[in-house]
């Protein structure tokens, strides 16, 4: 069963606070998430490929009386990844441990992680693309012998000794599958990626989610969040404890359309979702690079962002929007974008048919 204090390995990344619609994790996020977040598969939203395929792994694994395979969860940010993992351990029935790539600094620690857990148990491990050269070369022989090889003493008087594992299970999730070596992809029995969900998704979350929370919702109230959270859970179930904060002090406590409406105009959060960021990404390949190809890089810097940014965060709701297009010459803007913004090719404003 999950335990709380391990959550507290967890590495909080630091943000701008400005963006309320950032999919990654902040500490604000922290109590209500763990609250929000579903036990089981048949408590958990979406994601129906990876949730029927899972439960036929956790079953069979289950039948056996066997370790479940190592597992490797992909995908955007905010998409429910630890959550998984979490319900991945009480299907089984076993403790989970979780940390993270930056986390485990020394070898040391990892070793500490692995000869800690009991058979069967999880070890859950996100942003694994950001573990160490040296951290990573001692999973290796975990992953596929149960084995720790621990090296004591320097120089020619050096000993390996050899540790037995109990067997485990270990659930490595990134947003960066490509950044992942190949020795360790190829340690993963069971690789899943995780797509952003779609608004009827998001709006059955957002109203399981205001029944946990004891705060009447819409169904129309609940769809306007919905519409604008870039098909990612943790950006919903965020917008929806600010548009109740709106409910509370400017209505009667009850999530409405026009309640959300209000609220998100407020937050400056558009139809679509997008925020500054994503309209200043759009009109520079438009306006300074005339629609596009332009590459990452290039872009990053005429926005003074990280391309991982750009990468992990606006990219993928844009290419679900249909709004731009990744060729091997860089990014273009689509005639959608150019029509949402309301700009024409000369870069001056749209005039609709
Ligand atoms: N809360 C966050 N993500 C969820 C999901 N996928 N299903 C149900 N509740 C959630």
């Amino acid at each position: 069963m999950i335990d709380d204090k391990d959550f507290s390995e967890v590495e909080v990344t630091a943000h701008r606070d400005d963006r309320i619609i950032e999919p990654e994790f902040r500490a604000e996020d922290a109590d209500i998430e763990y609250s929000l977040r579903p036990k089981y598969l048949n408590e958990y939203i979406g994601q129906d490929k990876v949730k029927e395929n899972l439960k036929i792994y956790i079953e069979a694994a289950k039948k056996r009386k066997e370790s479940l395979d190592h597992v490797l969860l992909y995908g955007p940010p905010g998409l429910g990844k630890t959550t998984l993992a979490g319900i991945i351990a009480n299907e089984l029935g076993v403790n989970i441990k979780i940390t993270s790539g930056p986390a485990i600094e020394k070898p040391g620690e990892l070793a500490a992680l692995l000869t800690g857990l009991q058979t069967g148990d999880v070890l859950f491990v996100d942003e694994i693309h950001r573990l160490s050269r040296q951290v990573e070369e001692i999973l290796y022989p975990a992953l596929e012998d149960r084995v720790l090889d621990i090296v004591i003493g320097k120089g020619p008087s050096a000993q390996s000794i050899r540790v037995d594992l109990n067997p485990f299970t270990l659930i490595g999730a990134t947003t960066r599958a490509g950044q992942l070596t190949s020795p360790l992809r190829d340690r993963f029995g069971v690789i899943m990626r995780l797509e952003l969900y779609s608004e009827e998704e998001l709006c059955s979350i957002v109203q399981r989610s205001s029944v946990i929370l004891s705060i009447p919702c819409e169904r129309e109230g609940a769809l306007e969040i919905a519409r604008r959270s870039r098909g990612t859970p943790r950006i919903a179930n965020r917008l929806l404890r600010r548009v109740r904060d709106f409910a509370e002090v400017m209505g009667e406590g009850r999530i409405t359309k026009e309640m959300s409406d209000i609220a998100l105009s407020r937050m400056e959060i558009d139809k679509l979702g997008l925020d500054s960021l994503d309209r200043r990404f759009l009109s520079t390949i438009i306006k300074s690079y005339n629609g596009g190809p332009v590459g990452l890089e290039t872009l990053a810097s005429a926005l003074g962002e990280e391309a991982v940014t750009l990468e992990d965060v606006c990219e993928p709701y844009l290419m679900q929007l249909g709004f731009i297009n990744r060729t091997p010459r860089g990014r273009c803007a689509t005639y959608e974008a150019y029509k949402y913004l309301g700009i024409n090719k000369d870069g001056q404003q749209f005039l609709d048919d």
